[in-house]
């Protein structure tokens, strides 16, 4: 038994630590990214092993049933979401981390609460953080997903004097922490008023926010479940879950920063700008003028199409809307098979998610070489016949690298108005997220396609065959 509890786990522990890194490593390239998603799930199915193995389990009844009830919704919940829908699912089920978190540390402190032996500082400090970061991340994930889900309104919700409660309500439970660290008596009051207080300051913290803006938020939140896992892991002494928890924590931190600079936005600007109003509703807050625009049917295009060498299909956020990547992906093979060089030039955030593109890509089997970074594809535009912009709005608007009024101004966009025609596949003339007017539409060398992507391009399809 002293074998297995002093070499078996910590090397199971280590193996599994192993797996994780390798895995997240895997996941940088949309090639090894399903083998590095297996990776990572192999490493977290040993943890739990080893823990199962490791930890003395009174009773396994509670846990295998934990096991079947909560494998099955997730297995449900991951078959059934639709793509678009996926940054919610992410918001909820870091909530349940952070939620799993503060759990678990409450249990924990009333556990060793009951012993003879105080609290010692350390464990307390852990307890602490674990629930004020987990319960963050809590209450933050569920106004993220209520917002996205459409049962919040997506709006900000701004009022006077905000963000001074909000300091206030962080500085109370740093208080409260400490207060319960340091207190020879009861601590019990004060890990109650922790948990309260970080509740409340994860629903405040996550309200003046847009609609819009939640998949960066939705990314800070998930390295919060990892820095509350990490924290757990202290309360528990548990090396698998330190090693998890700061790796979530630190990737979670890096792809928002990654978010943030493909909108040239800093993370505090997402925070507290109270930036990007209601996403479900479009055009709203919309600033388009009332110019005259080239609007064409499918039948128009062929010849253009057919006379082009190379032709950039730009998707965006309207092509998830239209689910139209399976049949993007039939006029690509119609369009090589007539001789054009078919490429896709991919965004950073295109999109609602980061990798929304690639994702929705490779479910119709677009092969990954075709895919184009926005630096390997921009400086290909001014040689391209002609570019596909399916569903992109804001990625394509020439505004972010002269007009230095507009609010998408300095963020890298794909110079789609230097091909030689331009067709753009939206429904209407309503803006995308920035809810700004796109110059690219009133370019003489722009056709808009008006209708549903899908639709446009199945229409596109028939034309060409
Ligand atoms: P957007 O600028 O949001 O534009 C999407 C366009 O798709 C809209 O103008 C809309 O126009 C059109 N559309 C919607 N449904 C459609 C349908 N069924 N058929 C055809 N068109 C449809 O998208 P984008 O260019 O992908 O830019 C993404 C934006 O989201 C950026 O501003 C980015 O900063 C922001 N953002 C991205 C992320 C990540 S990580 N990807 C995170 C946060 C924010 P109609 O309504 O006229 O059809």
């Amino acid at each position: 038994m002293e074998m297995i509890q002093e070499i078996i786990i910590p090397m199971a522990y280590l193996l599994s630590a192993v797996l994780f890194i390798i895995g997240l490593k895997q996941l940088s390239h949309p090639k090894t990214a399903p083998r590095g998603n297996q990776m990572a799930a192999v490493g977290m199915l040993i943890a739990i092993v080893a823990t199962l193995v490791y930890r003395e389990v009174i009773d396994y009844t509670l846990i295998i049933a934990g096991i079947i009830i909560g494998g099955a919704i997730g297995a449900y919940v991951a078959k059934k979401v639709e793509m678009t829908a996926v940054p919610q699912m992410v918001a909820i089920f870091n909530g349940f981390g952070g939620g799993a978190s503060v759990l678990v540390a409450a249990a924990e402190f009333y556990r060793l609460a009951t012993g003879v032996n105080a609290i010692p500082g350390f464990t307390m400090s852990a307890i602490g953080l674990s629930i004020i970061i987990g319960g963050i991340t809590f209450t933050g994930s569920i106004v993220a997903f209520a917002k996205l889900q459409g049962i919040m309104r997506g709006a900000p919700i701004l009022f006077k004097g905000q963000q001074v409660i909000n300091s206030l309500l962080l500085i109370t439970t740093f208080a409260l922490l400490v207060a319960s660290v340091m207190t020879t008596g009861d601590m019990a009051n004060y890990v109650l008023g922790i948990i309260i207080v970080a509740l409340v300051l994860g629903y405040m913290f996550v309200i003046p926010i847009g609609g819009a803006d939640m998949p960066v938020v939705i990314s800070l939140l998930n390295s919060f479940s990892g820095i509350a896992a990490a924290a757990t892991g202290f309360v528990l002494a548990n090396y698998a879950l330190i090693i998890s928890g700061s790796l979530v924590g630190a990737s979670g931190i890096i792809l928002t920063n990654i978010m943030c600079k493909g909108m040239n936005r800093t993370v505090w600007n997402v925070l507290f700008a109270g930036f990007g109003g209601d996403d479900h509703a479009p055009g709203k807050g919309a600033q388009v003028t009332a110019k005259p625009v080239k609007s064409y049917e499918a039948e128009d295009t062929v010849v253009i199409f057919e006379n082009a060498r190379q032709v950039v299909i730009v998707p965006g956020y309207g092509m998830a809307v239209a689910q139209a990547q399976h049949t993007v992906h039939e006029l690509e093979k119609i369009l090589e098979a007539k001789g054009v060089k078919v490429k896709y030039a991919i965004h950073p955030v295109a999109g609602r998610m980061p990798g929304h593109m690639n994702v929705l890509l490779a479910e119709a089997n677009v092969p990954y070489d075709n895919l184009y970074d926005l630096d390997q594809i921009n400086p290909e535009f001014e040689e391209t016949e002609v570019a596909l912009v399916i569903g992109a709005n804001d990625v394509v608007n020439p505004a972010a690298r002269h007009d230095t009024a507009s609010p998408i101004y300095g963020m890298p966009i794909l110079n789609v108005d230097r091909a030689g025609t331009v067709f753009v596949l939206k429904r209407s003339m309503n803006p995308g997220f920035a809810g700004i007017d796109n110059e690219l539409f009133y370019n003489d060398n722009t056709i808009m396609l008006f209708g549903d992507a899908k639709d446009t391009v199945s229409k596109l399809v028939a034309e060409l065959k």
